[in-house]
């Protein structure tokens, strides 16, 4: 079992972050529903990546290109991050990987801000990929959609072809988008709100929702979740990956704001 997470509060929310992986699991505005969707079947083991809330993905996204028996989506959500420090509405963790110091700073209020840094601490260059994989609880995927990526070409891992139109989910959805800085807005009539996802430091975003057979797949996903989730995650990945040169540093950014309708 982990240990108990860290609790955060502030006049207008609240939010709870495990250790482990300096994962938030949860963020609340006062007097609204949950924003973050978390797995009921959720492991919260040392060694296993928690389902739902925020994943930090570092050094690489997905498979390891190179070494098909590393773990997906990298080596720090596996890991209990050092706590560098704790106020009453923001943390900052760190973690030292791949050659990397990263520093994350987890702050809330209206809105739940993250800030992943990434200072490469060795003597050559290194490439890295990265991403705040965000889960957002929805009412009912089937009625959602996502606006901001019309017009923007992506890569699917499940051979979706739909073009410049929002994003509905009628199937597996896995969809890579390169060379985007975007807001997206998930619109979820079912709860009558708006979630905004601003970023900066990120060119990718990858929109997720694993449907019936992949979350009959997944042993840490209960088998009918699926509808009550979507991901839209910051990301740096593939062409978009980051190339950093020793005792150089880049900051990745995301904010999640809530519009009650
Ligand atoms: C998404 C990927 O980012 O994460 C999907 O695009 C993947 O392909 C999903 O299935 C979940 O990954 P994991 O390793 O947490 O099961």
């Amino acid at each position: 079992m982990l240990a108990q997470p860290l609790l955060l509060t502030s006049p207008d929310s609240t939010a709870t972050v495990y250790q482990h992986g300096a994962h938030v699991a949860t963020f609340q505005p006062r007097g609204q529903r949950p924003v973050l969707f978390m797995s009921a079947k959720s492991s919260y083991e040392a060694g296993k990546p928690i389902r739902g809330g925020v994943p930090v993905i570092f050094p690489w996204f997905g498979p390891n290109p190179a070494e098909a028996t590393a773990p997906a989506h990298g080596l720090v959500r596996l890991v209990d991050w050092e706590l560098e420090s704790v106020d009453e509405s923001r943390l900052v963790f760190g973690t030292t990987a791949a050659g990397c110091r990263l520093t994350y700073r987890v702050s809330i209020g209206m809105t739940l801000a993250l800030e992943l840094e990434v200072r490469n601490v060795g003597t050559a260059p290194t490439q890295f990929e990265e991403a705040l994989h965000t889960y957002f609880a929805v009412s009912d995927c089937r009625q959602c959609t996502v606006t901001g990526l019309e017009q923007t070409p992506y890569e699917s891992k499940v051979g979706e072809t739909d073009g410049s139109e929002p994003i509905r989910f009628t199937r597996e959805t896995d969809r890579l988008y390169l060379n985007t800085q975007s807001t997206c807005v998930l619109h979820d009539p079912g709860w009558q709100r708006r979630i905004m996802v601003e970023k900066s430091g990120s060119d990718c975003t990858v929109v997720w929702n694993p449907w019936i057979a992949k979350a009959k797949a997944m042993p840490d996903f209960g088998d009918e979740e699926w509808p009550a989730m979507v991901c839209i995650e910051t990301v740096n990945a593939r062409a978009n990956a980051v190339n950093l040169a020793p005792g150089k540093s880049h900051t990745m950014r995301q904010v999640v704001r809530v519009n009650v309708l």
